[in-house]
């Protein structure tokens, strides 16, 4: 057994040695030559060094692809079309992708490193991500853990977001700057400024950083990244679901639709646990005033506490969407916040008539 135990041993330790061997001799010794990077058919051929992933290689040409966990191969946020040249499907990319978009040649980008010219397809929309250069105008306490801040653009002094669209943060961490995603929570209409809602992740890096930003501060950050397109027609009512730092599409979207539809209605059902994560409240009650087909619903989870005074919704928040929407309505649900919230809200939305495509959400 001893004997079995110590050559199991030795051989793992063989194949870890001869892997980290190959990956340093590919690092500083193999050498690509220079490959031909081509973008959406010769829209925008790009000549560089071989041996880089993919997304670093756009990177270093501004060209700037979603990228959640910073390129780690743990979001699934990086995918694009790679036409050939890309090598074949690791094993680190088959769990973010499905049978349709392995046919279709999606790769991780991440992933993908070039070795030969690639051939490559992007989304038109993606070449027009820019990086910003902005500085912090204010960073507000919303609750005992998320933060408001606002950041005044510099270069480029505007930007051209849709609601429920999101930027990547530069943050720095001893390994190096790394970037994370928060959704953009000022208007559109607010072409000069970018504004997020921050929840602090414990030891987390972007969060921290972010968290500890000081007025006159600056910010990196590229963006607008996200599909979700708000429905045109205003006879469409619009469902806000969420719950934390959930808040800042949703803001976005309310902001944006009551400039653009002042009659249209809406619903925003925010789940809080206790009263202490309840914010925001009085700015959308001031906002229904004024619209009064904005309909705005709080709901607390927990037991009150003896000291709280609350006389809004209790319970779940999907048992509010329950309770307060009627059946048979035509709309478009956008839904931001934990995974089992959105899940049992999708249960729902969904027994009320709303199709499976007419509802979005984020996750985090
Ligand atoms: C499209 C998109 C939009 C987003 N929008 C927002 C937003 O508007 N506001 C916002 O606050 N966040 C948002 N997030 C989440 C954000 O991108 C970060 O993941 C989050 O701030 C944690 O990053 P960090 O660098 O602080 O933590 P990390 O350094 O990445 O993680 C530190 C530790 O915390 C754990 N961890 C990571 N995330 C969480 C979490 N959410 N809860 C508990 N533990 C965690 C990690 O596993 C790790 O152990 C969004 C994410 C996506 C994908
Ligand atoms: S950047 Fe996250 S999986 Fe590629």
């Amino acid at each position: 057994m001893g004997i079995y135990l110590l050559a199991v041993a030795s051989f793992a330790g063989l194949v870890m040695a001869l892997a980290v061997m190959l990956m340093v001799a590919e690092r500083y010794l193999v050498n690509y030559g220079v490959c031909k990077l081509d973008i959406n058919a010769g829209k925008r051929p790009l000549e560089l060094e071989g041996g880089q992933t993919l997304l670093s290689s756009l990177y270093a040409n501004d060209i700037f692809i979603p990228s959640a966990c910073g390129g780690k191969g743990s979001c699934g946020h990086c995918k694009i079309v790679v036409d050939s040249g890309g090598g074949p499907l690791l094993p680190t990319e088959t769990p973010y992708l499905d049978r349709k978009e392995i046919r279709g040649n999606v790769r991780l980008a991440c992933q993908v490193k070039i070795r030969e010219d690639i051939y490559v397809r992007i989304p038109e929309e993606l070449l027009d991500v820019r990086m910003f250069d902005a500085t912090v105008e204010s960073s507000i306490v919303l609750t005992h853990d998320i933060k408001e801040i606002r950041m005044r653009l510099n270069d480029p002094a505007e930007i051209s977001q849709r609601p429920g669209q999101y930027v990547q943060i530069q943050a720095p961490s001893p390994d190096g700057d790394v970037f994370r995603a928060y959704s953009i929570s000022s208007a559109s209409f607010e072409d000069n400024v970018v504004e997020l809602n921050v929840r602090i992740v414990p030891g987390g890096i972007g969060s921290t950083y972010l968290h500890n930003l000081k007025e006159g501060d600056s910010v990196i950050f590229t963006g607008p990244y996200g599909e979700f397109v708000l429905n045109e027609d205003p006879d469409v009512e619009i469902i806000c679901v969420g719950g934390g730092c959930g808040m800042a599409p949703m803001k976005n979207i309310i902001y944006t639709l009551y400039d653009r539809w002042p009659d249209r209605s809406c619903w925003l059902f925010f789940g809080c646990r206790t009263t202490k994560d309840v914010f925001y409240l009085k700015r959308f009650q001031e906002l229904a005033k004024k619209h009064p087909n904005f309909h705005v619903v709080y709901a607390l989870s927990d037991e009150l506490g003896s000291d709280e005074k609350w006389d809004g919704e209790t319970g779940f928040i999907h048992l509010g969407c329950d309770k307060l929407l009627e059946a048979g309505v035509a709309r478009q649900a956008f839904l931001c916040g934990p995974p089992l919230m959105i899940d049992a809200v999708t249960r729902v939305l969904e027994e009320k008539g709303i199709a499976e495509k007419d509802i979005f959400y984020d996750k985090f």
